[in-house]
């Protein structure tokens, strides 16, 4: 019998999308296969303490786990940082039954089940780099690149990916004189516009202007999230997301369709709307452009020098049916219900044994280095 492997699941995280990964990180943990795997629930509070988990996992997703979890790092990172060690002055008190077999043992792959900034971003990528340890996922330049909407728009030009027109506002010049910029903004675009914060997820601190107020409220309510701020045009569009899946050689799966209940996909529609968003998977329409959106697909995810897996989602423009790429994300939502791994496994590939390729794409990642 090979060596059961120990996978550490970090979740939560300090970011807006901490009830997210919550969701996602305990939909993984059900699925992941026992016989292969020991599991070390690693959560991560809003405040950003980390803390070793031992409990079911239905208080994963109710947040009850922060109370019953025991804080993992010391003051002193060096001591502690991926090994499971026991705490505090009383070990055996401050340990939750079920931990001990673990105390002490290696860690082999922790799969970072967290969305957004400190998590999607490049920062607990570059920890975990430095720890030596595999991990799920793209690493630090990928995952820097493609949480960086800017950047990310920078890179898609240059192998040539058709996008919208965008404009960058610095939150500082904003505030010096938002004026500059509205002109700047009305003589380049017609309303409606998209306003974005360049560094966040789940539709955070995103909004359309119809209007000059509406434009300017929306800039100040961006400029609260980041210090930069992406305006869009608007396109009148179907939204369409494919999933890829691997390290140098990526695979594209079948292409997927949003229809979001609310106006846009904005964060209470993706998560809190109970099911009225739909998801049509494969999307319904024409082969060639499912063709050309897998191609866009694995071309977004090689230009970023992704690996692992991501979700590149486009815009299909109703009027011209003209294929747009809209951002790429390196770590999508990731419940047995969400779009990445749905779109997975209509193309064959059931939730468990996605799971079972990531981690070994993880291992292959790191060997590889
Ligand atoms: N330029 C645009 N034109 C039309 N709709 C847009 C545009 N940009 C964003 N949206 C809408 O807003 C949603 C969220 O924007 P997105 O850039 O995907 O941000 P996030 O990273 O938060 O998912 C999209 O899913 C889409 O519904
Ligand atoms: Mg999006």
């Amino acid at each position: 019998m090979t060596k059961k492997l120990n996978i550490g699941i970090i979740f939560g995280g300090k970011s807006g999308e901490h009830e997210v990964s919550l969701m996602s990180a305990a939909s993984v943990m059900r699925a992941m296969d026992r016989e292969k795997y020991n599991i070390i629930p690693i959560g991560i509070t809003n405040e950003g303490s980390w803390m070793l988990y031992n409990g079911p996992i239905e208080k994963i997703e109710s947040g009850e786990w922060e109370g019953i979890s025991n804080k993992l790092l010391q003051e002193d990172p060096q001591h502690s940082v991926f090994t499971v060690i026991p705490m505090g002055n009383e070990p055996s008190q401050a340990i939750v039954p079920g931990i001990p077999p673990y105390l002490g043992e290696q860690i082999d792959v922790i799969f970072p089940v967290l969305h957004g900034p400190y998590g999607e971003d490049g920062t607990i990528q570059g920890l975990l780099e430095m720890a030596d340890i595999p991990y799920v996922g793209a690493g630090v330049l990928a995952s820097a690149v493609g949480m960086d909407k800017i950047y990310s728009k920078r890179i898609f030009e240059m192998v040539g990916l058709p996008m919208g027109k965008y404009m960058l506002v610095m939150r500082k010049k904003l505030r010096e004189n938002p004026q500059v910029y509205v002109e700047m903004i009305e003589e380049n675009f017609s309303y409606p516009v998209f306003i974005k914060p360049a560094n966040l997820g789940s539709s955070v601190g995103i909004s359309k202007a119809r209007n000059q107020e509406e434009l300017l409220k929306g800039l100040q309510a961006a400029a609260r999230h980041d210090r930069k701020i992406l305006v869009e045009e608007f396109i009148a569009c179907r939204e369409l997301e494919c999933a890829v899946l691997g390290n140098d050689e990526p695979k594209a799966s079948v292409v997927g369709e949003i229809i979001p209940s609310h106006e846009f996909y904005d964060y209470e529609a993706k998560y809190f709307d109970d099911g009225k968003s739909k998801m049509i998977i494969p999307a319904d329409i024409p082969a060639e452009k499912a063709m050309e959106i897998r191609e866009m697909a694995i071309k977004a995810y090689k230009a970023i020098d992704c690996s692992g897996l991501a979700r590149v989602d486009f815009f299909m423009e109703k009027e011209t049916m003209k294929i747009y790429i809209n951002e790429i994300n390196t770590m999508p939502g990731f419940t047995k219900y969400s779009m990445y791994p749905l779109l997975w496994d209509a193309a064959g590939l059931p939730y468990p044994q996605l799971i079972d390729q990531l981690i070994q794409l993880a291992v292959e990642r790191h060997q590889d280095k």
